[in-house]
């Protein structure tokens, strides 16, 4: 997608050569001049009844008397928001892009860089298009360029924008397109390949450690739950030097479930396709360094992915097991379904040695953290106020909302075993909290945040599919790191 800014004209919108013009207007107070033609098709569709003053509405005006562009969108936003321009832009692009416009102009909101980057993610929701199993897929929409139409003293800032949202949309896309591939395609090898491609196209460091390197490093957690599978795991070690070689860097850990059955403790059959999606976490982390690299940061990052899949076989940890983590701490794994931790706990201990500024983790980790927030919010936890304030502030800046959830000791209780330092389940109450409380116990030589997106990651029913959240949580996270 080719994104760029466009001089607003003096004599108005209508002259804008473009496919289509989307027109964006605020749902309140005093209507904008878009220029004369524009503004008397405005004035005639709300008068008319064919548009509404309300957030959310938009109509299509295909060949509009007086106006170059041979297709016009109103479309109303709640309010002066990114948010609600990012909104308004998508119910305007839902019309425009089954259609055959190659090239679409869009004029309103505030022309600020915030504005301009929730456009380019409005845009590149829009269009993401699967197609790779399905052959009779519809062709991928026509639309290859959206130009923003602002005031020239807006241009430099809205240019800003617009690059970084569209930085964000191409690590989106990467994420999308890893988690909505079959697991029998997006195997923990198949997401090694992916990451050592983007030594070439990204300058990044990239090795992929085998069983016997993770068994030499004694991760005994995060084999345990490989055990079961004939698909071999892979540590994934990614790394981009953008910062000085003494600045310490960001590391992102993400869950690489490439399918997660429960193992011995078998999920129920209704929808459990769906945990194909349990990579979703390794995806983010793909996604965010493609981001980061392409925006060329002034950061070190580095992003580390425990891959394997979570299988039931006459090999599989059973219930009762010990094992012994990567860190010394051993496990009694009451439950095989609860893996998440397990793999992540060791990539935990892994990333210690590059002695990080931060390490934040991403995993669809928990079922209770749906319960507890839904689809809405991803779940934010961290001990540290600081790190969860950024992080706060970057989730807010990528329109990619988060909550934070607590981490008091007393839930830490509930992890106790008689066999072993800790068990790997605390029971249903606070499910989500519990989850977090054992991955905390990995993290005490570096500042720690664990973001559960089992809720945000991924869409059920008939939109089923990847988000590419939270990769712009995560990218505004690492450019606040930046210098
Ligand atoms: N991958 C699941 C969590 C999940 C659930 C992700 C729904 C996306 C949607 C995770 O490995 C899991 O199975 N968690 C268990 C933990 C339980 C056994 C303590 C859960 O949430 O039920
Ligand atoms: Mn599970
Ligand atoms: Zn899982």
């Amino acid at each position: 997608m080719d994104f760029q800014t466009l001089a607003l004209p003096e004599s108005g919108v209508s002259g804008i050569a473009a496919d289509a013009l989307i027109v964006v207007l605020p749902a309140t107070g005093d209507l904008p001049s878009f220029g004369g033609v524009v503004d008397a098709a405005l004035a005639d569709a709300l008068k008319g009844g064919d548009l509404e003053r309300k957030a959310g509405k938009s109509v299509y005006l295909p060949r509009v008397a007086g106006v170059k562009a041979g297709r016009v969108v109103l479309a109303v936003s709640r309010d002066a928001s990114a948010k609600a321009f990012k909104s308004a832009v998508a119910s305007a692009l839902a019309a425009v892009k089954s259609g055959p416009a190659k090239h679409v102009a869009v004029v309103g909101g505030d022309a600020s860089a915030a504005h301009a980057e929730a456009l380019a993610i409005a845009v590149g929701d829009a269009v993401y298009h699967y197609s790779k199993t399905k052959p009779s897929a519809a062709p991928a929409p026509a639309l290859a360029k959206v130009s923003y139409a602002v005031p020239k003293s807006a241009a430099a800032a809205a240019k800003t924008g617009l690059g970084v949202g569209a930085a964000i949309v191409s690590g989106m896309d990467l994420a999308r397109e890893c988690a909505n591939l079959p697991a029998n395609y997006a195997t923990p090898t198949y997401l090694g390949e992916q990451a050592l491609a983007m030594v070439k196209t990204h300058g990044l460091e990239v090795e992929v450690l085998d069983r016997k390197a993770c068994e030499k490093l004694g991760m005994g957690s995060f084999l345990s739950v490989a055990r079961g599978s004939e698909e071999p795991p892979k540590f994934i070690v990614m790394q981009y030097k953008g910062g000085a070689k003494k600045d310490a860097p960001v590391v992102l850990v993400g869950k690489g479930i490439t399918f997660d059955t429960g193992g011995i403790s078998l999920k129920p059959g209704p929808e459990m396709d769906e945990m194909k999606f349990d990579m979703c976490g390794a995806a983010s982390v793909l996604g965010t360094l493609r981001s980061v690299a392409e925006l060329k940061l002034k950061v070190n990052l580095v992003g580390l992915i425990p891959t394997c899949d979570n299988m039931p076989s006459g090999k599989a940890t059973k219930p009762g097991d010990v094992v012994t983590s990567m860190s010394g701490q051993t496990i009694e794994i009451l439950n095989t379904d609860a893996e998440g931790r397990l793999i992540l706990c060791d990539a935990l201990t892994y990333a210690e040695r590059f002695k990080p500024a931060a390490v934040v983790d991403i995993a669809t980790l928990t079922g209770a953290i749906v319960i507890a927030l839904g689809h809405h919010n991803s779940g934010l936890f961290s001990p540290d106020d600081a790190l969860a304030a950024d992080l706060l502030a970057a989730s807010a800046a990528g329109l990619d909302p988060a909550w934070r959830m607590p981490l008091d000791d007393e839930y830490d209780d509930l992890l106790k075993s008689n066999f072993a330092d800790m068990a790997n389940i605390g029971g249903r109450a606070g499910g989500s909290i519990t989850a977090a409380k054992f991955l905390q116990r990995y993290t005490s030589k570096f500042p720690w945040a664990h973001i559960d997106i089992a809720g945000t990651a991924h869409r059920s029913g008939a939109a089923k599919g990847a988000t590419g959240r939270p990769v712009p949580l995560l990218t505004h996270f690492v450019m606040s790191r930046a210098k």
